[in-house]
């Protein structure tokens, strides 16, 4: 798994005033949020006997470890240990590695790894309809679930050749040809446009775009700076809808997708849910071969699966991937069983000492 990249972690309207876990790239982490009402990320581990801070509670803007009551301020470094004399000077390690946050797109979003501020890649600018105004978008967020590698995951949904053959309602394997699109580099991502003939819609939908309409046109996006990929599907000249996910790791086997759709038109709340079911519908078609394939893990050889033209775009993917794996090497997830480690923040750039050692470096390409 990539670290010193940003990811998604919660909807920024779940973060209150109680502390909250998740747990990213294998490692556990506590969101909060501080005295101003930022949100803050630090490892979840107490450095003393190893509680979760996230099972704690927020003091003034600092979090709470539930099990002997430390506190610990947004850098990570304790500021109270309550079984000690008030003037006792307080051990310079007794501190968790902190990670820098930020809100985008209403999620918060953390910075996993150690890149001074200027290195860090920015978070793809990929969803500008969310604060959108004139003419309006309607945006409806949530997240789905896959017991499935990131790579595998985010690849499908840069994948078009899949649609005709996973997706009934707007595929056609009739006609499953993937007319040729050329892939065009940008930042750490690529991008394509296609066009198709849609099937009939239903529903609401389906009252407002004509049978015999024009053919769909798509352009597809994905960039590792929040590893996040843009579905913008122009339905008819007036009716657009954009499909955003940012998908997150949770570990080597399971991947969390926050997915937005914003759209241009039934902007009424009565829509929403009609709208998430039937995208939900479609990453639950996703789901059933994603959970499927074999390795679980995308091979890091380039040969080791075939690709044919109509692939080009998620093997951009994939070497994107590669040269941000050389470039910063990957991590792997703890046993929990019998070790913690921490993904690196900006802090262990300066000399110091630390109570959880780094991440394990992810075994390399077998090539
Ligand atoms: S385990 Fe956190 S204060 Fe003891
Ligand atoms: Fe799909």
């Amino acid at each position: 798994m990539l670290k010193n990249l940003w990811y998604a972690a919660c909807l920024a309207a779940a973060l209150g005033d109680r502390p909250k876990a998740v747990r990213i790239l294998g490692h556990d982490l506590v969101l909060f949020r501080d005295a101003s009402g930022t949100p803050a990320c630090l490892a979840d581990t107490c450095v003393h006997r190893g509680a979760p801070l996230s099972r704690g509670r927020c003091v003034d803007g600092r979090v709470q470890c539930p099990y002997h009551g430390w506190v610990y301020a947004t850098d990570g470094r304790c500021v109270e240990i309550p079984s000690l004399e008030p003037q006792a000077r307080l051990p310079e390690r007794a501190r968790v590695d902190a990670y820098p946050c930020r809100v985008r797109f209403g999620l918060v979003w953390v910075f996993l790894g150690d890149l001074a501020p200027e290195e860090r890649p920015a978070i793809a600018e990929f969803l500008p309809e969310f604060t959108a105004t004139d003419p309006p978008w309607r945006c409806i967020h949530g997240t789905f679930a896959y017991a499935a590698n990131w790579e595998r995951v985010f690849e499908n949904h840069i994948d078009s050749a899949h649609t005709h053959f996973i997706h009934p309602d707007f595929g056609n394997p009739d006609d499953p040809r993937v007319p040729r699109a050329k892939v065009q580099a940008e930042g750490l991502g690529a991008w394509a446009e296609h066009s198709y003939q849609p099937r009939p819609k239903r529903g609401a939908l389906g009252a407002l775009v004509d049978e015999h309409r024009p053919p769909v046109r798509t352009r597809l996006a994905f960039d590792l700076g929040g590893l996040c990929v843009r579905l913008a599907i122009r339905m008819t000249d007036t009716l657009r809808q954009v499909v955003f996910q940012a998908f997150t790791p949770i570990d080597e086997h399971h991947t969390v997708a926050h997915y937005i759709q914003a759209r241009n038109f039934l902007l009424e709340a009565e829509h929403d849910e009609p709208m998430r079911g039937d995208l939900e519908k479609i990453f639950t078609e996703d789901r059933e071969i994603l959970e499927a394939l074999r390795p679980v893990a995308v091979p890091h050889a380039l040969n080791a699966e075939l690709s044919v033209q109509t692939d080009a775009l998620p093997v951009a993917f994939r070497h994107q991937v590669r040269r941000w794996r050389e470039a910063h090497g990957a991590i792997r997830s703890p046993d929990p069983a019998v070790e913690i480690t921490a993904i690196p923040s900006p802090a262990r750039r300066a000399p110091g000492h630390w109570v959880v050692p780094e991440a394990r470096p992810q075994a390399g390409p077998r090539e």
